[in-house]
């Protein structure tokens, strides 16, 4: 298998209003390489979630194509379905709301075991719950309490035993990290790399936070109102955004060394509604160097170099120091 792990082709999703329809994702396309990490960016109400929910098809895109180590997924029947939601599991961001609480951590994390009936005996079962703790820095005396008893740092590291526990290949991470104190991020962060290497493990890291980003992803996938206006590499992105909206992202973000100062770029205005989106460029009401034809014709995402694609009529490399 030399293709990607998975390809996702003008992916879209029209929730339908009373009048009209909320258009939470509009025609995106990227693919994630077996082992990388992509992280979906961009403010909230964007669509991310959206995006990743459709990916696990947990939600029915109204319109596009994902094909998973290259089959069509979005044309499995339930059985096969079945199969292959063993191999993508999905991290949420609230560790409280997303583990139940009456149930025994013992049982939380053999869910996905039951389910896909992986176990042949409850002894087996235990010991792999044991040794999928042990992989998140937890332990056997943790099998017998319930969420309430852990912080939310060790809820997401159960969360994460449960979504490893299927030896998936995809793990879909929605804010992962968004709920935790800051000092406890970075740990968390660096366990979903210390199994990505161990395991292999492909990730679409959905985040708002950019130096959470920076320093988790392979590549970066920028949205802006439902489409996708800029991708690269983790590198070029952050060194040379092309993007008008992407460059105003990455001049808000904080500078790790204040001496170096950065031009700010302040937007016009605020995100408009998905129910109610501009023509042409999603972003022209609010662009800096929009013209005319921004206002007519949506851009395509197109090449800047070297797999560096970006949707702007007028994109130009701008460098931001760091
Ligand atoms: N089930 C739904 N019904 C109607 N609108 C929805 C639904 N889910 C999400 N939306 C809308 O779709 C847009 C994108 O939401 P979401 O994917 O959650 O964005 P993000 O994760 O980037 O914050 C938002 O305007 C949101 O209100
Ligand atoms: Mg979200």
């Amino acid at each position: 298998m030399t293709g990607p792990l998975l390809s996702v082709q003008g992916l879209t999703k029209h929730f339908p209003l009373k009048t009209g329809q909320v258009k939470a994702v509009d025609g995106v396309s990227f693919d994630v390489a077996a082992g990388e990490t992509l992280a979906l960016v961009g403010e909230s109400g964007c669509g991310k979630s959206t995006t990743g929910r459709m990916l696990l098809r947990l939600t029915d895109p109204t319109a596009g194509s994902i094909a998973f180590d290259g089959e069509d997924f979005l044309g499995l029947g339930r059985a096969a379905l079945r199969r292959r939601r063993r191999e993508m599991q999905i991290v949420f961001q609230d560790p409280y709301a997303s583990l139940s609480p009456r149930n025994r951590v013992e049982d939380i994390v053999a869910e996905p075991l039951d389910v896909h009936g992986l176990c042949e005996s409850r002894a087996a079962r235990r010991e792999r719950v044991i040794e999928l703790l042990r992989l998140v820095g937890l332990d056997a005396i943790h099998l017998r309490r319930h969420p309430f008893e852990f912080s939310g740092g060790q809820r997401q590291r159960i969360a994460i035993a449960r979504a490893l526990a299927p030896q998936p290949r995809l793990i879909v991470a929605d804010e992962p990290v968004s709920a935790l104190d800051v000092s406890v991020q970075a740990q968390v962060v660096n366990l979903m790399q210390d199994l990505q290497e161990k395991f292999g493990l492909a990730y679409v890291f959905i985040s708002h936070d950019l130096a959470v980003v920076r320093h988790i992803a392979h590549r970066v996938a920028v949205m802006y109102l439902g489409r996708l206006v800029e991708i690269g590499t983790t590198e070029t992105l952050f060194s040379a955004p092309h993007h008008p909206y992407t460059q105003a992202l990455l001049s808000a973000a904080p500078v790790p060394d204040p001496e170096r100062k950065r031009t700010r770029i302040v937007l016009a205005g605020d995100v408009p509604s998905p129910a109610n989106v501009p023509s042409g460029c999603h972003f022209h009401p609010r662009c800096p160097v929009a013209q005319a034809i921004c206002r007519e014709s949506v851009p395509a995402l197109r090449d800047v170099g070297g797999g560096h694609r970006a949707a702007c009529h007028f994109g130009k490399p701008f460098p931001i120091p760091v």
